[in-house]
């Protein structure tokens, strides 16, 4: 590890459920951390905290509590401008997830700029998030969606994209900062500066990248960030859209209702400001004020050394996975190119039984079409395995992995 902060026993202590037994006393190997990840006590104490002592709603009433509260939530704002060096906190949007923030990009933005015969560029190696709000806008103006496909080492052909920009119709690309089921790392600054160049705006999905890697969305200078909370140790129901400010200006709201207007009358209503613009009704109060939690906790450990952790996590894995009978792996090999997430196939056998043999030694991974049915069209699949690894893991959990999947190999005689 890079730094003597990184201390793996003092880490797994912070997460209760790692000492949890599963499956016949088995140690639970939780290796399912794309889906969601596994939270400190310093969030789960958050949470708690919040409603035991501090419960109320923001940015209405005038007493103790609800200035508490509102400090409290505001300040979450701070952090997270902090962290990702977000220079103006206004453009920051609290949202439900990555799926709501994006949905609210194609309804405010898309409805307004992009028009018949236009064309949206998205990828084949997104999830379904970063594909049906914009199938809904396509068709909804007339538009037409195109892709920029995947090469045999599970990375983009970026030269389709200039076929794509020199249509001079692309408005938007869409694209993951990193793929959820083969864990590429989509080289971002090459595309923006393609997308500068041809007049485009470029939204960038960071679910599986904020989590992962140092995100400087300043230095980026994309148009559209949007990642959620749960996927880096904070709460479900969090997530975070930021967007250029002249974008969000102009933009018409998502959703109305409290907080998001200025005066409303009879017939007419204006807009608060930005962000609350975007913010209507009562927002999760409680998992906001937990997120911030988890954001200090990898301050704490520090970006860099979670990257360098994962690093030397999937080499080791890819190392001994090589040596498994039957399996196909997925995706770049080389780990400096990917996150910490390996997808792979058994011959024949489906991954919903490979999933259940290996979760009887307690490793939990996710079988299935990992909401990528796009890619795995293009893979030739119906389904994948895919262990996604985090801060906590371990070498002797990736063994655990790699003797189960050898049990595997056995049961079908591979
Ligand atoms: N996006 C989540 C995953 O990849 C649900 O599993």
């Amino acid at each position: 590890m890079q730094s003597t902060s990184y201390s793996l026993e003092n880490i797994r202590k912070d997460f209760p459920v790692l000492a949890r037994k599963v499956r016949d006393e088995k140690d639970l190997v939780y290796l399912d951390n794309a889906a969601t990840t596994q939270k400190p006590i310093h969030v789960i104490d958050a949470i708690s905290d919040y409603y035991k002592n501090h419960n109320s709603n923001i940015h209405r009433a005038v007493h103790a509590l609800a200035e508490e509260s509102t400090e409290a939530f505001e300040a979450v704002r701070d952090k997270i401008a902090k962290f990702l060096n977000i220079k103006d906190r206004q453009e920051i949007i609290f949202v439900r997830g990555t799926t709501e923030a994006i949905n609210l990009v194609s309804y405010s933005w898309g409805r307004e700029n992009v028009k018949k015969g236009d064309i949206v560029v998205t990828t084949e190696y997104e999830h379904h998030s970063n594909i049906v709000p914009w199938q809904l806008l396509a068709q909804e103006v007339g538009a037409e969606i195109k892709y920029i496909d995947i090469d045999e080492n599970g990375e983009l052909i970026l030269e389709q994209l200039d076929d794509h920009l020199a249509t001079g119709k692309v408005k938007l690309v869409a694209v993951s900062h990193v793929s959820n089921v083969l864990g590429t790392i989509t080289d971002v600054n090459r595309i923006i500066t393609k997308c500068k160049d041809a007049g485009a705006k470029i939204l960038i999905d960071g679910a599986q990248a904020v989590p992962h890697m140092k995100v400087d969305i300043d230095s980026l200078d994309c148009d559209f960030y949007a990642f959620s909370g749960h996927k880096m140790l904070g709460p479900t129901g969090v997530g975070i859209l930021w967007a250029k400010k002249e974008h969000l200006e102009k933009m018409q709201p998502f959703h109305g209702g409290g907080d998001m207007i200025r005066e409303v009358h009879k017939y007419e209503t204006t807009w608060n400001d930005l962000p609350y613009k975007f913010e209507a009704g009562t927002p999760n109060i409680a998992d906001v004020i937990g997120f911030a939690a988890a954001i200090d906790y990898l301050s704490n450990i520090g970006m860099d050394n979670v990257r360098a952790h994962e690093i030397e996590l999937t080499a080791y894995a890819l190392e001994k996975m090589k040596n498994v009978k039957g399996l196909t792996i997925y995706g770049p090999k080389d780990p400096q190119k990917a996150s910490g997430v390996i997808s792979f196939n058994f011959n024949d056998v489906h991954p919903h039984d490979v999933a259940t043999i290996i979760d009887k030694n307690g490793v939990a991974i996710r079988s299935g079409h990992h909401c990528a049915q796009v890619l795995m069209e293009k893979l030739n699949v119906a389904a994948t395995n895919r262990a996604s690894f985090y801060i906590y893991t371990t070498k002797e959990e990736v063994d655990v992995l790699i003797n189960s999947l050898e049990d595997v190999a056995r049961v079908f005689k591979l």
